[in-house]
């Protein structure tokens, strides 16, 4: 069965003045990801037919995110931007006039699919012209009400238009809104310009198709996912619901976590079912963790892999390019960066391995350190198979250590060592029998004959 082209049109030009930071509101980051990047995704898996989002002039850090999250997106730029309604009219002449399209906001990221999709067969369903998806949330303040005359959805009221019994009703819009194809280019076409904010609002196309005869529809959405951000403290809440809400799927889905409340995800990190996932732990962006794994409490880790049965932490950063291959473990104190360490590989305490290769079942000793970079460039260290570096030893790379060698605490490594080879690299030992007694003497002497001048 084909359906009907669906037309995705995401507004982002506002600038997000209520941030009070200068950066566009849409690059703001909810669990590492932009904002925008949420909305591109959830309106991905929509398959739209065309994908198009608004933009003001110059916010070319925003062009660039909206290439990488979804290269076959179209631009289009709003000159000036004159509000919602002007957003949409702009975008209208590069949308089809058949099937239905969809109206997404930029700064209204916990969104789902199922919710949209009940959302566009509800309009379809009624042949309604416009379908609102409303919501109650807990604090209303700030959002537009709908207003309904019996059963009828008649019109959308911004806030301050609002007269008091719309406002304690608290069905609000979050905004999103499927339109006809058809008609859309009708309802935007000759909108009232609101002399309040100098701005065309995309809810008078509400009261608009009442007046022209045409149905509208609304649609409850699970509160949550109506949520704006307009204010660094509504972006701190959405954060909140964001990883309350990964963090209960994770749960279901089998990862273990007896503090959840504690752990931090970013949006794109991937944890088996099975693992463990300690008190304070936080799993930044890229992260991928396998099943049976252990990350101990107070571990931080971006664009880290760590497969199964390998163990982290407590207190261990795994910064991007670390790989952990099953078994490995890395302990407290650790830090690693652009780094493998080999089926059950250990570095179990203080170190930092930068830029390191490290074989299979290899044991780095407490305190080792990779001097990877000499002020100019980074190097590499290869460390081999089953080999064994002492405690406080410094690899200065680029180096190898050979499979099997054993590299003798304390050492400072500048030559690489072969295979099976054993290599000490520090000052020799002098050890002088009854030198301390006698120097303990010289001195209590001295102190005493100070004492007395
Ligand atoms: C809007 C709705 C309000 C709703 C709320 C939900 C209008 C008039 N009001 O208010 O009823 O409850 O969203 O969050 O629509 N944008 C453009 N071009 C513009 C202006 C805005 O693309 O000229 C974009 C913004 O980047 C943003 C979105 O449209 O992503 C909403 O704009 P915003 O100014 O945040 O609207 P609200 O005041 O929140
Ligand atoms: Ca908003």
């Amino acid at each position: 069965m084909s359906r009907a082209p669906l037309s995705i049109v995401v507004l982002a030009a506002g600038k997000g003045t209520r941030m009070r930071n200068g950066r566009p509101k849409v690059l703001h980051p909810l669990a590492g990801w932009p904002l925008i990047r949420h909305v591109l995704a959830t309106a991905r898996s929509l398959e739209p037919d065309r994908l198009v989002v608004v933009l003001a002039p110059a916010m070319d850090e925003v062009v660039a995110e909206v290439r990488r999250s979804a290269a076959d997106a179209e631009i289009v730029v709003q000159d000036p931007p004159l509000g919602t309604g002007h957003a949409v009219a702009v975008a209208c002449p590069k949308l089809p006039p058949q099937g239905a399209v969809l109206v997404l906001y930029g700064d209204t990221p916990l969104l789902t699919r199922p919710t949209l999709e009940r959302l566009l067969s509800a309009r379809e369903e009624a042949g309604a012209a416009v379908a609102v998806l409303a919501f109650r949330p807990p604090d209303p303040s700030g959002y537009g009400r709908l207003r309904f005359e019996g059963d009828e959805l008649v019109e959308l009221v911004e806030e301050r238009h609002a007269d008091s019994r719309l406002r304690v009703e608290g069905l609000c819009n979050s905004g999103v809104m499927a339109f006809d194809a058809a008609r859309l280019p009708i309802l935007v076409d000759e909108l009232p310009l609101r002399q309040e904010k100098n701005e065309y609002y995309l809810t008078d196309t509400v009261s608009r198709a009442v007046a022209t005869g045409w149905r509208c529809r609304a649609v409850e959405a699970p509160w949550a996912e109506g949520l704006g951000v307009n204010s660094q403290r509504q972006l701190a809440e959405l954060e909140r619901l964001w990883q309350e809400r990964r963090r209960g799927e994770l749960l279901d889905e089998g990862v273990v976590m007896p503090a959840p409340e504690t752990v931090f995800l970013a949006a794109d990190c991937q944890v088996a079912p099975g693992a463990v996932i300690e008190p304070y732990v936080v799993l930044g962006p890229g992260v991928r963790i396998g099943a049976a794994a252990v990350i101990h409490s107070f571990s931080h880790l971006e664009s880290a892999v760590v497969d199964e049965g390998a163990s982290v932490g407590p207190f261990a950063r795994l910064r991007p390019g670390t790989v952990l291959e099953a078994g490995a473990r890395v302990g407290n104190f650790v830090e690693t960066k652009a780094t493998r360490l080999g089926k059950g590989a250990k570095a179990n305490h203080l170190s930092y391995l930068g830029d390191a290769t490290i074989g299979a079942a290899a044991n780095i000793g407490a305190g080792t350190i990779t001097c990877n970079y000499d002020g100019f460039a980074k190097h590499r260290t290869e460390i081999g198979d089953g080999a064994f570096i002492g405690s406080n030893t410094a690899l200065v790379a680029p180096v190898r250590v050979g499979n099997g060698a054993i590299v003798g605490a304390g050492s400072t490594v500048t030559e690489d060592v072969p295979d099976d080879a054993l290599a000490i690299a520090r000052g020799r030992q002098a050890t002088k029998p009854g030198r301390a007694a006698e120097l303990r003497a010289r001195l209590r002497r001295a102190a005493r004959e100070q004492g007395r001048s």
